[in-house]
């Protein structure tokens, strides 16, 4: 895992944004794996405003809520379109999100696999962690070699997520989610970590043991991640200064 702590949530996304945009250039036909949720708002920001090529970009989704339709306001489907893929050239054919109002879940599940398999495989997963260590919809206790499927959000994430509903009442149970296992398969993960509340997520992720208590963990056993920090979420980390060092001297053939 390579950690990159940097001074703020903006400077951080920055390297992140820096190593998309590098593999757009390099492969105008990548294919991206997309995450939602606050924490990479200000990526896809940063890579309206750096204006690259995704005419022959594919994209594919985490997640999305079971019963919302594209069309709602606080679906992911309705998150992708508002904060990125209207202000870029993506052909609408290559953006794919589980369809959260789809009659037969477990086939939907299969073909998304399926899609993804057709594509080449994702090239470059972006990810965000939820306060108890989620990454997709992968709850705790969610299965390492689990594959895209419904799950049932834990309290503590519909509590979390109440902020953009309103309440939490109004907060679906359920989602479609790429498994931990398909997450696994990206050839990169860019995982992204803001905020102190993050902190014990990334603690555990980074420096704890490989547990389904803490699905982001099984990061460790892939061989090529990178994690952007803030501060604030890199504040329980143990290894800070080794993190620090490790990327102020990487060899100038390693950087971007
Ligand atoms: C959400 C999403 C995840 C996201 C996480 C953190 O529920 N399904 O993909 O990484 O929770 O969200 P946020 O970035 O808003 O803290």
């Amino acid at each position: 895992m390579e950690i990159i702590i940097q001074p703020t949530a903006e400077t951080a996304t920055n390297v992140a944004a820096r190593i998309i945009a590098h593999l757009l250039r390099e492969k105008p036909d990548a294919v991206l794996g997309l995450a939602t949720g606050s924490t990479p708002l200000l990526l896809y920001r940063q890579l309206i405003a750096m204006k690259l090529d995704w005419r022959k970009v594919t994209t594919f989704n985490l997640d999305e809520y079971v019963g919302l339709a594209s069309t709602h306001p606080q679906s992911y489907h309705g998150f992708m379109w508002e904060n990125l893929f209207q202000h870029v050239n993506i052909s609408k054919r290559n953006v794919n999100i589980p369809d959260g109002l789809t009659k037969d879940v477990p086939k939907f599940c299969a073909k998304y696999e399926k899609q993804i398999c057709a594509a080449g495989g994702i090239d470059l997963q972006v990810l965000g962690i939820g306060t108890d260590g989620h990454i997709g919809f992968n709850e705790p206790t969610s299965s390492l070699a689990s594959r895209t499927r419904i799950k049932t959000l834990t309290p503590q994430t519909r509590k979390d997520n109440a902020r953009f509903f309103g309440s939490e009442a109004q907060v679906p149970h359920h989602c479609i989610t790429m498994g931990i296992g398909t997450i696994m398969e990206a050839r990169q993960n860019l995982l992204l970590a803001f905020g102190k509340n993050k902190a014990r997520a990334i603690a555990e992720a980074v420096e704890g043991p490989v547990t389904a208590m803490n699905p982001a963990s099984v990061l460790q056993q892939h061989p090529h991640v990178t994690v952007c920090l803030d501060e604030a979420a890199a504040s329980e980390l143990k290894l800070t200064q080794y993190y620090h060092w490790v990327y102020d001297n990487k060899p100038a053939w390693q950087q971007l």
